[in-house]
């Protein structure tokens, strides 16, 4: 039976990767097995939640209004404005801004969108960061486009080299996916960077997607955002889009709920695309997140939350293994020089599952792939499983 010949090349899900390399491999203790490979909050998310969906039971029977009902919009437009202190109208909830289910369908979805069929008479490239998140791949391939793969490393910050972009790249360029803060390695990029990469956006006419889902999960200083940048160039916000979720900042990633916001002609072309791929959000979800996106207490309460783990595992792994506190995002990015053999070890001696790095990267010609030498460990547990897991992965890899 004949199908897309790109599906055959959707073939880097690191959880599949995971489960082949564990196949047959039980740990050799009874420890209860530590499930940290998956980036999964698991703080409860705030008791509104569950309340105003009790509350709104009634919505269930109305269809959605696609694009978001105009309370959600206008409750993103101003935690954007408030959170990135953005001039007041920057953000136009009605031209600015789009409701998604959770924001990884939209970030498949986005190249769909952008991606033409040819861009300086040759297939388009789509730019992502290598270690990536798979999606950003999966999403370019299906568009027909060509994914390159910028190396992300101790000696770039972690983050693209953004003068390493050879121009005939940048020409080619569709789409720029820039994971702020990065997952896995948790940096961030600051204005001048943000910045930098919107003009280069504008000089070659293509998209720079800000994914900024672990925004809110930082250690001292806010990640600065797209859209901040945006305004520091003075308002207009072409060839930008940033992605938003409440998955990680409120705990609700069961929730399926987030938002795209920026450029207005792209946030029309994206809402007409949804409007045929893309699931409506219920209507008593979207009241639950209007609430949610309002309240910045548990946000805070999360955060503290977060950096009492970072202080526990810091106490355990200072000085080994790499070990540094990422700026942003829960998970721990450790150097144990080959990453699929310590986590092989950890599953089987200690009952971790961690993720070896190289399954969220790939190695470009003539270079390591560089997430080769890393375990990524998801920090999300209570501080009294992850005390206890530390000593278990200490015993294991020493
Ligand atoms: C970098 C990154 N972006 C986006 C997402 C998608 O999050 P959601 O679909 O829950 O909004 C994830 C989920 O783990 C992620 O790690």
């Amino acid at each position: 039976m004949p199908v897309n010949p790109r599906l055959e090349r959707l073939a880097d899900n690191p959880f599949s990767k995971l489960r082949e390399l564990f196949d047959g491999v039980q740990p050799r203790s009874n420890e209860p097995v530590l499930p940290w490979a998956v980036g999964e909050p698991q703080h409860a998310p705030p008791p509104m939640l569950a309340q105003i969906l009790a509350e709104k039971a009634e919505f269930w029977n109305r269809y959605p209004p696609p694009a978001g009902t105009p309370e959600y919009r206008a409750a993103c437009a101003g935690w954007l404005t408030r959170r990135y202190r953005l001039p007041a109208g920057m953000v136009d909830p009605d031209r600015n801004v789009m409701i998604v289910n959770g924001t990884k369908e939209a970030l498949f979805l986005c190249p769909q969108m952008a991606v033409p069929q040819e861009k300086a008479g040759r297939v388009p490239t789509v730019l992502l960061p290598n270690p990536y998140y798979n999606v950003y791949n999966a999403g370019a391939i299906f568009a027909g486009a060509e994914p390159v793969y910028l190396d992300c490393t101790k000696e770039t910050g972690f983050l693209p080299d953004l003068d390493a972009i050879p121009a005939e790249t940048l020409e080619r360029c569709a789409l720029f996916y820039l994971c702020n803060p990065a997952n896995p390695q948790g940096a961030i990029a600051d204005l001048d960077y943000l910045k930098k990469a919107i003009k280069l956006a504008r000089a070659y006419d293509f998209v720079l997607l800000a994914d900024e889902c672990y925004s809110e999960v930082y250690q001292r200083r806010e990640p600065p955002g797209a859209l901040q940048a945006c305004a520091e160039l003075g308002g207009s916000l072409d060839h930008v889009l940033v992605f938003h979720s409440l998955s990680k900042r409120s705990n609700a990633a069961g929730l399926r709920c987030g938002f795209v916001a920026g450029d207005p002609h792209l946030i029309e072309r994206f809402s007409h695309l949804r409007s045929y791929a893309g699931a409506a959000v219920p209507v008593p979800i979207q009241e639950a997140a209007v609430a949610l996106w309002n309240d910045e207490a548990h946000v805070d309460a999360n955060r503290v939350l977060y950096r009492r783990k970072f202080d526990i595992a810091q106490n355990y792994l200072e000085g080994k293994f790499g070990f540094y506190r990422p700026e942003g995002g829960f998970f721990l990015w450790l150097d144990v020089e080959d990453g699929e053999k310590a986590a092989l070890t950890l599953w089987r001696d200690a009952g971790i599952r961690t993720l070896p790095g190289a399954y969220t990267a790939r190695a470009n010609p003539g270079s390591a792939n560089p997430g080769q030498r890393f375990i990524r460990v998801a920090l999300v547990h209570d501080d009294a499983t992850i005390e206890a897991g530390m000593k278990r992965l200490l015993r294991a890899l020493t």
